[in-house]
């Protein structure tokens, strides 16, 4: 954990912790090391400027190869292989990070790299890895004041266009440490047209960490795309803008900046995941907006999604129930039980909550605040509204996370969920609160969602207690359905 911490200064989609004053002793001695290396900066920006100047006139006029063929580009709706993934990698966090590539990566069928500072000595590059390496050229020579590597992780975009790569219509770039959530990143993809300029990501849940770089940036690590049409002009300009903005912390930052100067703007998909947040995210993943999952990010930072798993063992185990139904997954559903009073919210393949008490729709789907800021560690602000978790334990919800994801057929899905027992704090002991913690297991049955949910206008499933009856029993069953027209989710 140290060693992942210690690298944060060599990956500037991490956020601004580099020039935080330092919190603990430990770190003092890193924040004088920074201070040195800028002074030794400020002598080497005459060199960098210089350099700059004098290879220009290489990039004006870029080579004819590389401009897309037009007519491949056209054919047939956007696949993976469309996609060409740039991930921002260092040799001594690419070892320990690629467990969590290796989660999402499909050899032979996912494109792109992870491109590196330097190659990898035998050590780092086992055979077995199946994401390709590339190594960063040619990006010493650029002007920057806090981190250099941000120089080089911005210039992953025009690498990988240079690569010149047939039938790319998008350039998706991340961190080592993104999950991305591919099927559903492409669907998403697929609905914009590729061949106009578009620039499409999410900003950083941290109010703190928008109003520090930008709200409408692209932040890095959640992932982001770039049509190749936007690519392609973005070249055109990249290293000359590198320069002009090189007083910027972040590399995604310098990429927005030059996207900023083409004059296209962030089209803001909620569904990535930057995760500028601190302690347990479960309050966000319990209630998603209604968006399809595309990314997490800083897993590593983060408490592991399920308890008394890995943080690695948690992917894989809601990667299960995103393959059975890619679209639905983390996507909520509210139902009540009039007769015992109880409030239900299904989290899709990952938690349901069982309120003993009824709670409005609007407050089912405002995430409980389980997670901090990221510079400071606060209760916010954040970009979404969040409630507080009741200091009363009778007033908080009887949690129960994922155990089993079967499929049903071709198009249906039986998803169980076990009771958790947090081994801390206070117990509520009303006997309401008793039947709802005798309750050890859910299952919820569904039809897969159909994947062009999405290009549909939104709204929320409702869903069914089916065993009205049978509650004193330790087990409970609920369906999933699409609401009726006049149906409301009403107390
Ligand atoms: C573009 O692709 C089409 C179909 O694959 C091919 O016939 C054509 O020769 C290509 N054009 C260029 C300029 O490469
Ligand atoms: C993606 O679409 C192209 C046509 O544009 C097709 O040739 C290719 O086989 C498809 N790839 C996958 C993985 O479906
Ligand atoms: C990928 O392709 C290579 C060469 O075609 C093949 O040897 C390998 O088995 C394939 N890997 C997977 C996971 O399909
Ligand atoms: C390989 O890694 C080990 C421990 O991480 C280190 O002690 C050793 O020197 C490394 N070997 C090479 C060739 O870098
Ligand atoms: C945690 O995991 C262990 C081993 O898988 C299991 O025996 C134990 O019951 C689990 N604890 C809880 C609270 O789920």
């Amino acid at each position: 954990m140290s060693q992942t911490r210690s690298e944060t200064s060599h990956d500037p989609f991490k956020s601004s912790k580099f020039f935080a004053f330092p919190e603990k002793l430990s770190e003092i001695f890193v924040f004088f090391m920074r201070v040195g290396l800028l002074v030794c900066l400020v002598a080497s920006v005459s060199l960098a400027l210089h350099s700059a100047f004098s290879t220009r006139s290489r990039w004006p006029s870029f080579p004819e190869r590389l401009s897309p063929n037009v007519s491949d580009q056209k054919s047939g709706p956007t696949n993976i292989s469309h996609l060409l993934f740039g991930l921002a990698g260092t040799v001594h966090t690419w070892r320990d990070r690629s467990r969590y590539s290796e989660l999402w990566w499909h050899p032979n069928t996912t494109r792109g790299f992870v491109w590196l500072d330097e190659k990898p000595d035998a050590n780092v590059s086992r055979p077995d890895f199946s994401v390709p390496y590339r190594v960063s050229e040619d990006w010493t020579r650029f002007k920057y004041s806090s981190s250099q590597s941000a120089v080089r992780i911005a210039r992953i975009v025009l690498e990988s266009f240079k690569l010149g790569l047939p039938n790319v219509r998008w350039f998706v770039m991340g961190d080592d440490d993104t999950v991305f959530f591919t099927k559903n990143l492409v669907s998403a993809l697929a609905s914009y047209d590729h061949n106009q300029m578009y620039y499409i990501g999410g900003n950083s849940e941290s109010v703190e960490q928008d109003a520090l770089h930008a709200y409408d940036m692209a932040f890095g690590g959640g992932g982001f795309a770039i049509s190749h049409p936007l690519a392609a002009q973005l070249v055109k300009i990249f290293d000359g803008c590198l320069d002009r903005y090189y007083k910027f912390y972040g590399s995604d930052q310098r990429v927005w900046a030059c996207v900023s100067e083409i004059g296209v703007p962030l089209t803001r998909l909620r569904g990535f995941h930057q995760f500028d947040i601190r302690e347990d995210p479960y309050g966000i993943l319990a209630a998603h907006p209604q968006a399809p999952l595309l990314s997490l990010h800083h897993l590593d930072y983060l408490k592991p999604i399920f308890p008394n798993q890995t943080q690695i063992g948690s992917v894989k185990s809601l990667m299960d129930a995103y393959r059975a139904d890619p679209t639905r997954i983390l996507q909520q559903s509210f139902c009540y039980n009039h007769r015992r009073k109880w409030s239900v919210s299904i989290a899709w393949g990952y938690t349901i909550q069982i309120y003993t008490s009824f709670l409005t729709a609007k407050d089912l789907q405002t995430p409980l605040l389980t997670f901090k800021t990221w510079r400071t560690w606060k209760d916010g602000p954040f970009t979404f509204n969040t409630r507080p978790v009741s200091s009363d334990p009778c007033e908080q919800p009887v949690i129960f996370f994922l155990d089993k994801v079967q499929e049903v057929g071709k198009s249906g899905t039986v998803t169980t969920y076990r009771r958790y027992v947090a081994n801390q704090g206070k117990n509520c002991d009303t006997a309401d609160h008793a039947r709802a913690m005798a309750v050890q297991s859910i299952r919820v049955s569904s039809m897969k969602m159909d994947p062009e949910h999405w290009k549909k206008a939104p709204r929320r499933q409702c869903c069914e207690i089916m065993d009205r009856g049978t509650l004193e029993s330790s087990g409970m069953r609920i369906r999933i359905r699409k609401c009726r027209p006049w149906e409301t989710i009403t107390i």
